[in-house]
Formats: C-alpha cells, structure tokens, sequence
C-alpha cells in the first residue's frame, strides 16, 4: 500500500452552522489542552475504532491487523491484550456495544488504498464478555453486497439490530444479530460521497447512537457532523440535520468517528484528520478545535470513557498513526481530560 493513498482516503442546516460559534483549545489558541499517550502500537497498526465496557478497559480495531485488543487505561504503562484473531479477515473496522458486555464488530478483507473491502468478505460478529471465563466470539453473517461497513452502532433501543454506516453507496445498513437477516435500512444524498477517488470517496463514516432514537454520524466527504430519527427496525423517522460544518472548524479538518453519549446530550467530540479533536455542542453546533500535530496523528474514532466518574470526564482518541518512510508510525490511544 502506497502512503499517500493509505491517507489521501481520508483526506440545510440545524442552526446555521456559517454563524456558529469556534472556539479554540490547545494549538488553535485558548491555552494548552493535555493530552497523554495511553498506548502505541508497533508499526503498520492502522489503529481504526474504539468501544470502551463498563469495567473502563478499551476494545481497539486495526483495519490492518485481524485482532481485537483490550488495554486497561486506568493502569500505568497498560499493554494490549489480544482478545481474539480474526483469521480470515485482514482488519477490522467498527465496533459497537449492543447490550451490556457484548459487541459487534466487523471484519473484511481490506484494500486499505481505496478503504474498500474486497466484494464478499465483509462479515459481522459479536463478542460476548459476558460468557466466563474467555468471551465467546460468534459469527453472525457475511454481508455479500457491501464493499464497506465504516462505523458501526447499536439501534438507539432496539437490542437486535446492528445499523451500519457504507461509506460508499451512501446508506446506512441493518443487521438482525439473531437471524443474521441483513439489507439497506436508508439512503440519501446527505449520506453519499462526492466522488470516487480517495479524498471523496468516504461518505457516511462515524456512526454512534444515542437515546431517545438517534443516530449520529459524520460524512467526511461532504463535511458535517448531523443526526437522524429512526423508528424500531432502523428506518430513516425524519429529515436529516446538519448540525455542523467541517470547515467552519478549520479548512483542513476533515470529520471521522465520534463520541457521543448515550444521553443525546452535552458535547459530542470527532476524531478529526489531520491533527484534531472537534467538541460539538448537541445544543447550538458550536465548536471547540483542539489541534496538536505530536499528539493527535490522523485521528480515526473517540469514545468517553467509563467506569468511574474520572473516567466518565476522560476522552479517549484513536490514532491511525503518521508515515516514517513506508511505515505507519505512532498508531495508538490518547487520552484528554475533559
Ligand atoms: C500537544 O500536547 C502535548 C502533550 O499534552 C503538549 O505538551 C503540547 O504543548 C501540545 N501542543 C499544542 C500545540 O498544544
Ligand atoms: C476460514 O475460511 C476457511 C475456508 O473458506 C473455512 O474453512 C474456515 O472455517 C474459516 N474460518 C473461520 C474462523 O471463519
Ligand atoms: C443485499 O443483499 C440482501 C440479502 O440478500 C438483500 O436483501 C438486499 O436487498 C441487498 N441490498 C443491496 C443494496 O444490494
Ligand atoms: C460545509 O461547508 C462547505 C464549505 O462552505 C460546503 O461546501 C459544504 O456544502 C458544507 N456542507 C453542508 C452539509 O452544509
Ligand atoms: C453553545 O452551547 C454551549 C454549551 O453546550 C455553550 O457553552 C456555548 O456558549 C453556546 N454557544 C453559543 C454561540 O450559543
């Protein structure tokens, strides 16, 4: 894979997101925000996704390696533990929790050049922490039309249904994790991208979920952050809202994944290429910018943390990670204390 490909993929509205308010943090002004390193991958760990259990422990993808890992982060120089590997895949992409203690996730065969999974091996799984003492890792389904499953989110309430974002065709997909039953919940121009080559070519990407029956998502390749209602089984319940713009935070940020809470409420923060953190109030779509080129290195998921009230205030950042000649470098975890 050529490095400039493996990230040049990367490279009507609620409140008048042109009028809102950007404030800056760290870099882009209003003092330093610190930010610590939790965990750094070895080389080639394109670090993609993150869910985080109730006992505080980090569930990290690599849509470049075929294992799911766990770090403690609540622990000094934490390691990263290998739940399981995923043998016929070659990464993974989104993770979500569905009830509590077991997740879904998706594995695939990537051509991480074009952030494309090869036609047919796309597969949806749960891993269930609930089951002792090893989780039970179950194969749920393969998906034989989709060449991508980005985010990935439980249904707002729903405990059965795994709604997943396709980056490509622009829809958001559902899958029965009892049957294994699997299609198109909705589509739409707001959820497309703009074109084919990488830089345009990842619409919907971040996809999380939240009470009372949202689902939150960016598009990278038309630039905002929005929500959407749907109804029981997944399907689209009301029009689309931008809630903010991209560009409005920087002319370079380019929206991945989010963390958002299971409320619906507060600040939601996007992993942002190339170097930021973007806080985005759910009340008015103004923005905070945190910009920090040594600490934030393309910026793929975030989720906060859990377990304890300190970590409820703690934002976790996964890195995709910099290129040092042909080898992707300082991939991992960090950390911000809200
Ligand atoms: C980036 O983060 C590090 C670690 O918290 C900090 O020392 C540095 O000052 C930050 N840089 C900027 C530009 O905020
Ligand atoms: C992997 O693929 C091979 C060949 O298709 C199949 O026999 C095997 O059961 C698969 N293993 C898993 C864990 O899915
Ligand atoms: C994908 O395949 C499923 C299962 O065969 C089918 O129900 C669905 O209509 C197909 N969807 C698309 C977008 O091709
Ligand atoms: C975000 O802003 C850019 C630049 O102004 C614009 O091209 C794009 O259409 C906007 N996206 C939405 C969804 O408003
Ligand atoms: C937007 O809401 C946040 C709280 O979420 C508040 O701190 C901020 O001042 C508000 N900004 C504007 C422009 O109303």
């Amino acid at each position: 894979m050529k490095p400039s490909l493996y990230f040049g993929i990367l490279a009507a509205t609620a409140f008048g997101v042109e009028a809102a308010a950007v404030t800056g943090r760290g870099g882009n002004g209003g003092g330093n925000t610190a930010i610590r390193n939790v965990f750094t991958f070895p080389p080639n760990h394109f670090i993609e996704n993150i869910a985080v259990r109730s006992n505080s422990k980090l569930l990290i993808t690599s849509m470049s390696v075929n294992q799911l890992w766990s770090i403690d982060p609540t622990v000094a120089n934490p390691t990263a533990t290998v739940i399981h590997t995923f043998s016929n895949s070659t990464g993974i992409s989104g993770i979500a929790e569905i009830t509590p203690d077991l997740f879904a996730l998706v594995t695939g065969e990537w051509d991480l050049a074009n952030t494309r999974a090869y036609l047919g091996t796309l597969q949806v799984w749960t891993v269930d922490f609930t089951k002792h003492p090893n989780p039970q890792v179950k194969f749920v389904t393969g998906i034989a039309n989709s060449t991508i499953f980005n985010g990935v989110a439980r249904h707002p309430t729903n405990p059965r249904l795994l709604l997943a974002a396709d980056s490509a065709i622009g829809a958001v997909w559902r899958v029965d994790l009892m049957t294994g039953a699997y299609g198109v919940a909705f589509s739409s121009p707001l959820l497309t991208p703009t074109g084919t080559a990488p830089g345009t070519h990842l619409g919907i990407n971040g996809l999380r979920s939240a009470l009372p029956s949202h689902l939150y998502f960016t598009n990278s390749a038309q630039k905002f952050f929005g929500k959407v209602a749907v109804d029981w089984n997944g399907n689209q319940a009301g029009a689309i809202q931008v809630i903010s713009n991209s560009t409005v935070a920087g002319a370079d940020v380019v929206y991945d994944d989010i963390a958002v809470r299971r409320t619906g409420t507060g600040t939601v923060w996007i992993a942002s290429h190339p170097d930021y953190a973007i806080g985005v109030s759910l009340a008015n779509g103004s923005q905070q910018v945190i910009k920090n080129s040594t600490m934030l290195l393309n910026p793929t998921s975030a989720a906060f943390g859990r377990g304890s009230w300190k970590e409820e205030k703690t934002l976790y950042i996964t890195n995709g990670g910099e290129f040092v000649g042909m080898d992707l470098v300082n991939e991992g975890v960090v950390a911000i204390d809200l």
